[in-house]
């Protein structure tokens, strides 16, 4: 332990807090590898010794204890005096599988795909950028949207209940994922209809989610090569702003107001930050991700996104939290 060489330093300086983030990584694999082998779904029936976790998840004893311990450890699961484990209420509702709120395929997606990305960070943060997450594989397609799926559903569920859907008739849902927050939007207004628009693969996931919901249409469209469709009256941007630099925000932003009639709204979901970039703290963190999903992503603060919104024929109208770290932007469509 070191002593600051700074003789008015009240506190002593310690490498605790390097050690702690440069262990990060170490408790994301453990994580990863203990939703892998069941240790939550085994223990949601009841708390478990080392040995009944070992017998009903097939692991072996040794293996058991090590993953065990290091979730109990990071607060994932308990232990008692007698040795038994058992959930922490976070694990027990969001990877335990007994919820509908599942974190497991989100897990999934960091594990297979953000996690060996991430070994390009120091390229990609030396060269400004590059590179991108290859998703030609549609099981890698697949994975990819089951977890950003998962990861959303919150501000989906919450998106589906604001007050500019429940007055909205149609809803275009531009880079719409899965479909989970078109599926939740209607069946929380029964007046509203939408279209969501979506590159091919995904679009494919988003017809079997809609299927049979006669409100829904799903349209095959890369965003940037041919006209949105029109005659919508709210349109919806979820957690497609990041992935972009700001130079294609500006072109993707005028294409949405082109494709709007005057006084549309226009709803915009993500990690929107404080002028800072630093506030919410994960949406610092995420900027590496985003950067490395497509070569250019990025976050945003609200400020920047108003000044994008003003450029490209929109007015800004609010900022207000919506779930957790995703926040909402509304705009309207500034008549021409
Ligand atoms: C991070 S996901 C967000 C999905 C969904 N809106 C949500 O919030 O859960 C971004 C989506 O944008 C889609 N996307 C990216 N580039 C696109 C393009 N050029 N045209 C249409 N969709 C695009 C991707 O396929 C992906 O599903």
């Amino acid at each position: 332990m070191l002593a600051t060489s700074d003789p008015h330093a009240a506190v002593e300086v310690t490498p605790e807090p390097i050690m702690r983030v440069a262990a990060g990584f170490m408790a994301a694999q453990h994580l990863f590898a203990a939703a892998e082998v069941g240790l939550f779904e085994a223990l949601a029936d009841g708390p478990a010794t080392i040995d009944e976790i070992a017998a009903r998840t097939g692991l072996p004893a040794k293996t058991a204890r090590i993953a065990t311990d290091a979730m109990a450890a990071l607060g994932l699961v308990t232990r008692d005096s007698g040795g038994a484990y058992a959930n922490s209420p976070a694990a027990g509702a969001f990877l335990a599988g007994r919820t509908p709120a599942d974190l497991r395929p989100f897990l999934t997606f960091w594990q297979r795909l953000t996690y060996p990305a991430w070994e390009k960070l120091p390229d990609a943060i030396r060269s400004g950028g590059g590179g991108g997450m290859s998703l030609d594989d549609p099981a890698d397609n697949d994975v990819f949207s089951a977890g950003v799926e998962a990861i959303t559903a919150g501000a989906a569920m919450a998106l589906a209940r604001v007050p500019e859907l429940a007055r909205a008739e149609r809803l275009l849902d531009i880079g719409g994922g899965t479909g989970s927050f078109l599926a939740a939007a209607l069946a929380a207004q029964s007046q509203l209809e939408g279209t969501l628009v979506e590159l091919p693969p995904v679009a494919a996931i988003a017809r079997r989610k809609l299927d049979g919901e006669p409100r829904a249409e799903v349209i095959d469209a890369d965003v940037f090569g041919e006209p949105l469709p029109e005659g919508h009256d709210v349109l919806l941007l979820a957690n497609v702003v990041h992935l972009f630099g700001r130079d294609r925000n500006r072109d993707l932003l005028r294409r949405v107001r082109h494709a709007a009639p005057d006084g549309a709204t226009m709803l915009l979901v993500d990690f929107w930050t404080d002028p800072s970039h630093t506030e919410p703290a994960l949406a610092a963190l995420l900027a590496g991700e985003f950067l490395l999903v497509t070569g250019e992503g990025d976050v945003y603060s609200v400020e920047e996104m108003a000044e994008l919104l003003a450029e490209t024929g929109w007015d800004f109208v609010e900022a207000r939290p919506l779930a957790g770290p995703q926040t909402l932007i509304v705009a309207a469509a500034r008549p021409a």
